[in-house]
């Protein structure tokens, strides 16, 4: 087994890279893997940048040029459910992509010909950290994350996507990891904790608080992978 870990921002990935042993740093396309491994485990790391276009790219290559065979993805979002608060950990138990829209041709908001409106993670490693929560007497929140290219920060538009895809967090990159793994038939789990509340102090809140809800799901996340050796 060969885990990808992946981010999208540095802060999200160094509370990983501190704890891995024997790091190779490689560089390909644009970007730096980090080869490695934990408690034995053999894991890339990586940051993709912000957004879809750039978390597409570093799945696709985390999987296809790595050999990754199962991604977790570590990180931050924008709470729009009402009951998270900063810190608070979510895994997706669906993802949807809030800003694709072809709506003037009478399809539904999210959806393309041939694509889905929700990509679902695989359910043995929702269960994996369902047991790393209870075994460390974690509040684990299980909802839907939209994602978009977009950093959201007003009521208005968290009242939409809340609405339109009974969303419970927001984030940049979700989706587009979960397409690749769907597409690419690799197991993976998006987790995130919460940054800020996607309202007009979240970029003071994001600002503020990223890097610790960063290592907060860093964290988690090792544990998940040392479950996964087990
Ligand atoms: N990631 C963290 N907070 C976010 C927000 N408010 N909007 C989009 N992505 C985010």
């Amino acid at each position: 087994m060969k885990i990808a870990i992946l981010g999208a921002m540095p802060e999200e990935v160094k509370p990983l890279l501190e704890k891995l042993d024997n790091i190779k740093k490689v560089d390909y396309a644009d970007n730096s893997y980090y080869e490695a491994q934990y408690k034995g485990i053999d894991v890339v790391v990586a940051y993709s940048k912000i957004g879809c276009a750039f978390s597409t790219l570093t799945a696709t290559l985390l999987i296809e040029h790595f050999g990754c065979d199962v991604l977790l993805f570590s990180g931050v979002a924008g709470a729009i459910n009402s009951g998270y608060k900063i810190g608070d950990l979510i895994y997706a138990s669906k993802l949807c992509k809030h800003d694709l829209d072809i709506t003037a041709f009478g399809h539904p908001p999210g959806f393309v010909p041939e694509g889905k409106v929700y990509i679902y993670p695989d359910e043995k490693l929702v269960q994996v950290a369902k047991e790393v929560a209870k075994s460390k007497n974690i509040d684990l929140k299980e909802g839907v994350i939209a994602t978009g290219d977009q950093f959201i920060s007003s009521e208005e538009k968290k009242e939409q996507i809340k609405t339109t895809f009974n969303a419970d967090a927001i984030e940049m990159e979700g989706y587009s990891v979960a397409l690749v793994c769907d597409a690419l038939n690799v197991p993976f789990f998006i987790l995130r904790a919460i940054s800020d509340s996607a309202d007009m102090d979240a970029s003071f809140d994001f600002d503020t608080f990223l890097e610790k809800s960063a290592k907060i799901s860093a964290d988690f996340v090792l544990e998940m992978v040392k479950k996964l050796a087990d």
